[in-house]
Parts: C-alpha cells; sequence; structure tokens
C-alpha cells in the first residue's frame, strides 16, 4: 500500500498545537483582540471532492492550532478572491493565505498586502508574479510532476501498441497552476511515443458537470477515442457517465488516467473504470497553520514547501480504500 507521506523541505519540526475555537464564516471588520492570531484564507470554491477536503482540512486545523479563521469562498472567481485579499487588509488580519485560482494578475493585491505588512501565504496553487518578495512560501504540490507520472504510466501501458493511440484531455480550470503544470508534464512524458497522440484537449473546469458536458462533445466529434486523461478525478468521473451513454465501457474501451486520489475516485479505480491515478493530497491544513505561527512569529521560512505525491494502480486501489482519508 502506498501511504502519503508529506515533506517540508528544509522545515523544522511542528509547533505543539493550542486548542481554542474559531470563526470561520466571519466577515466582521476587526481582528481579533484575543491575541489569537487571525488567518484570512480565501478559497478557490467548492468545485471538486479535493477541494472540499482542503476545506475540512484548513478549517480543521485551524480550530486545532488556536488561530482564528477568517474564510472566503471565491466562487471561482479571481475578482472574488481579490476583493476577499483587500477585505483581509482592512480587517488587518495577521497572516492572508489563498490558493489563486489562476496563476496571473496578482501583482497589485500582493503589493497592497506587502505595503500594509501583512505576509502572504500562497497554498496549493503558485502565482506567475516576477517578484517573489510580495509572498512569504508557496506551499503544494508538484502539478508538473503529477503530469509526467501519468503520462508515463501510459507510455508504459502502451509500449507494446503498433498503431496510433488516440488521447483525449480534459483540463483543468484555463490558467490555473495545475491545469498548465499538469498538461506540460504529460505532453514532455508522451514527446518520445509518437504514435501516442492528444487528438482533443478542452477545460472541465475541474467540475463533473464539465467534464461529462466536455466528454460528450469528445465522443460525438471523435470515432476512436483510447484514452482519457483528466486533470481531476472528479471529471474523469463526469466523463465516465457520458462514457457509459454512449454504449463504451469505461477503463477497457476508453482506459481512464486521471490525478488527485479523492475517494470517489479512487473507488472508480478500485472497480476497473479509471485505470491510474496520480495522486495530490489536499490535507494541506496542518503544515499551513505551522506555517503562520511562525512567520506571526517572524521566522524565516522556506521559500517552496513540497508535497510529496504516489500513484494508484486498481490494486493499490482496492488496498487503500478503506482507511482512505479523503
Ligand atoms: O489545485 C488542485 C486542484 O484543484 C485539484 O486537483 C482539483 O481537483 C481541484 O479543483
Amino acid at each position: 500500500m502506498l501511504r502519503k507521506k508529506i515533506l517540508a523541505v528544509g522545515a523544522a519540526a511542528m509547533l505543539a498545537m493550542g486548542l481554542a475555537a474559531c470563526g470561520n464564516s466571519d466577515t466582521g471588520d476587526k481582528a481579533a483582540d484575543d491575541g489569537k492570531i487571525v488567518l484570512g484564507f480565501s478559497q478557490v470554491g467548492a468545485e471538486s471532492g479535493w477541494r472540499t477536503a482542503n476545506t475540512i482540512s484548513i478549517k480543521e486545523s485551524a480550530t486545532k492550532a488556536g488561530i482564528e479563521l477568517k474564510f472566503d469562498d471565491a466562487q471561482q472567481k479571481q475578482e472574488n478572491q481579490i476583493k476577499a485579499i483587500r477585505n483581509f487588509i482592512q480587517q488587518k488580519v495577521d497572516v492572508i493565505a489563498f490558493s489563486p485560482v489562476v496563476e496571473s494578475g496578482w501583482d497589485t493585491v500582493l503589493k497592497e498586502a506587502k505595503d500594509a505588512k501583512i505576509p502572504v501565504i500562497l497554498t496549493d496553487r503558485a502565482v506567475d508574479s516576477q517578484d517573489t518578495s510580495l509572498y512569504k512560501t508557496f506551499i503544494g504540490s508538484d502539478f508538473v510532476k503529477e503530469g509526467k507520472l501519468a503520462g508515463e504510466w501510459l507510455v508504459k501501458e502502451t509500449a507494446a501498441a503498433t498503431g496510433p493511440v488516440n488521447i483525449v484531455e480534459l483540463q483543468g480550470t484555463t490558467g490555473s497552476a495545475p491545469a498548465n503544470d499538469r498538461k506540460k508534464g504529460f505532453a514532455d512524458a508522451i514527446a518520445g511515443s509518437p504514435n501516442l497522440k492528444v487528438i482533443a484537449s478542452q477545460t472541465g473546469d475541474f467540475t463533473r458537470a464539465g467534464g461529462k458536458a466536455v466528454m460528450e462533445q469528445f465522443l460525438k466529434a471523435n470515432p476512436k477515442i483510447d484514452v482519457l486523461f483528466a486533470h481531476n478525478d472528479d471529471m474523469g468521473l463526469g466523463a465516465l457517465e457520458a462514457i457509459t451513454a454512449a454504449g463504451k465501457v469505461p477503463g477497457k474501451d476508453i482506459k481512464i488516467i486521471t490525478i488527485d486520489a479523492v475517494k470517489d475516485g479512487m473507488q472508480a479505480l478500485a472497480d476497473g473504470k479509471f485505470n491510474f491515478i496520480a495522486e495530490c493530497s489536499p490535507l494541506l491544513g496542518p503544515q499551513l497553520m505551522d506555517l503562520v505561527k511562525r512567520v506571526k512569529a517572524g521566522e524565516t521560512i522556506p521559500t517552496r514547501i513540497l508535497t510529496e505525491e504516489g500513484t494508484f494502480t486498481p490494486e493499490q486501489a482496492k488496498a487503500a480504500l478503506p482507511t482512505r482519508a479523503y
């Protein structure tokens, strides 16, 4: 059984956690006056099982760490995240953390936070700002590696294929770090295998509904699809419905590779409907709270903190499911 292990690059041991309640939907105007650290967190949305698990991890960890959490759900819109960050600045929170929905367009608001002397921590997704002094650290997965692991599995799986292998790709949210990076990692991994061809690639916005709708289009437009590479489990699960409705057998007629390894995805893998999953851990809360405390204490922290990922085959998914945390 593969076990997920979180690796904090160069980080010291976790700080002891205090116990206190948090106010995670708090939209009040004032930072805490009871000595608690106040963290403003802007979440991408609730687009996937991964995101739900990530939100729970952050809320539960804040409570355990005795950190007052001001939580905002941006509903997958950058303008909502910018507004939330400006609110946090106005409220004079101690630290701001956010998972940027897209990579570009953050410099102005991050500069505002810097000018207000409020440290910013990026979680899960990166920004493309050239000025890295605008944030203290970025904690999250290596999305390029996830795409690469997916592509490498396919190269091995199809090593004996003689004719062309037609691949369709369901991309994540356009302009987001995981969509950009997973696409790149996968493309790099299959580049040396000319018979592996991505014949269609389109965004499904990381949602089940998006995955289903785009897969329906793919199936209508392409009589021969051998492989689906979906940038997350949820889009793969939506695509399953479209594939079944088209009279094809998922996992057999069309091989399915996804990323995340949330419970529903792992169940589909264990059932033979998916063929391979590269893992992406959403359990970033405990490390984030540790970093918040250290930043608030003025400590120097590593600028990049990586989450170590595994991969799953159907057999490994069967073994892992009973104890899967998310
Ligand atoms: O940023 C992480 C990605 O966002 C997850 O892979 C996906 O499921 C989520 O929506």
